[in-house]
């Protein structure tokens, strides 16, 4: 069994007037390479902050965070910016879409910050839509897909620079129940055709159930529960 990631009593500390409020208190757990790994807990009990430290938008006050073997918890600037570019993908439940772009465009993003000639982006974001199910909406604006295609276009986006892990914020917390269901057999389906790692956190834990290796419960910033036997 391969540890892509593995996180040793990892805190997260948040100054509010003269005290250190802890988001994280103490969390150790490892993820194995080609699982696909759920989140559950009540709101405010860390889930987001966890999901941001892991894709580097963050650092952990204390503790350790290793991603492939490097160290997340002593990266400079730009090797967390790197971090973020290629080891990790991101899907956050509002999409993030560039509006004044048409879906091709918001997928290859991520490949020209990484420097990609042009024609390899035109082309790897028209695979990757394919992929995802929306080769017909390659050149709609987000104001011109639904909600799901929306959000079929953010994962083609996180997909863009091959990423080690997937990160998943509530990806269908905007969707209706039926929408959620697909985005959530893509992402399985994801996991299971691209040995994709996924971390996903999400509010509904019976679909979360369904579609994941494992779930851990966080409650007050700390793992309460490991649910094994889902599916
Ligand atoms: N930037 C910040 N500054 C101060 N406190 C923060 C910050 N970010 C998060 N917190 C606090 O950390 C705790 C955990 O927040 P977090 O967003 O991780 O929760 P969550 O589980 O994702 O909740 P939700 O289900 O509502 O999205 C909360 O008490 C929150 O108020
Ligand atoms: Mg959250």
């Amino acid at each position: 069994m391969t540890e892509i990631v593995r996180a040793l009593d990892i805190r997260k500390s948040y100054r509010r007037g003269t005290k250190n409020i802890f988001a994280l208190n103490g969390l150790s757990f490892d993820i194995r390479a080609g699982e696909f790994l759920s989140i559950v807990g009540r709101s405010g009990s860390g889930k987001s902050t966890l999901l941001n430290l892991l894709g580097g938008l963050d650092r952990v006050s204390e503790g350790s965070i290793r991603i492939k073997d490097k160290e997340l918890s002593t990266m400079s600037r730009h090797e967390l910016a790197l971090h973020r570019r290629f080891t990790v993908g991101m899907v956050f439940q509002s999409f993030n879409l560039l509006p004044s772009r048409d879906a091709i465009d918001n997928v290859s993003m991520p490949m020209a910050f990484a420097g990609r000639p042009r024609r390899e982006r035109k082309q790897r974001a028209r695979e990757l839509l394919d992929r995802v199910g929306l080769a017909e909406r390659a050149d709609h604006r987000p104001d011109e897909l639904s909600g799901g295609e929306a959000q079929r276009v953010a994962i083609a986006r996180a997909l863009a620079n091959d990423p080690e892990i997937l990160l998943a914020d509530e990806p269908t917390g905007n969707l209706d129940s039926t929408t959620s269901e697909e985005i959530m057999a893509l992402l399985l389906q994801l996991n299971r055709e691209l040995d994709s790692t996924i971390v996903m956190v999400s509010h509904d834990e019976a679909m979360a159930r369904k579609v994941s290796d494992r779930v851990l419960r966080l409650h007050d910033g700390q793992i309460t529960e490991e649910i094994t036997d889902t599916r």
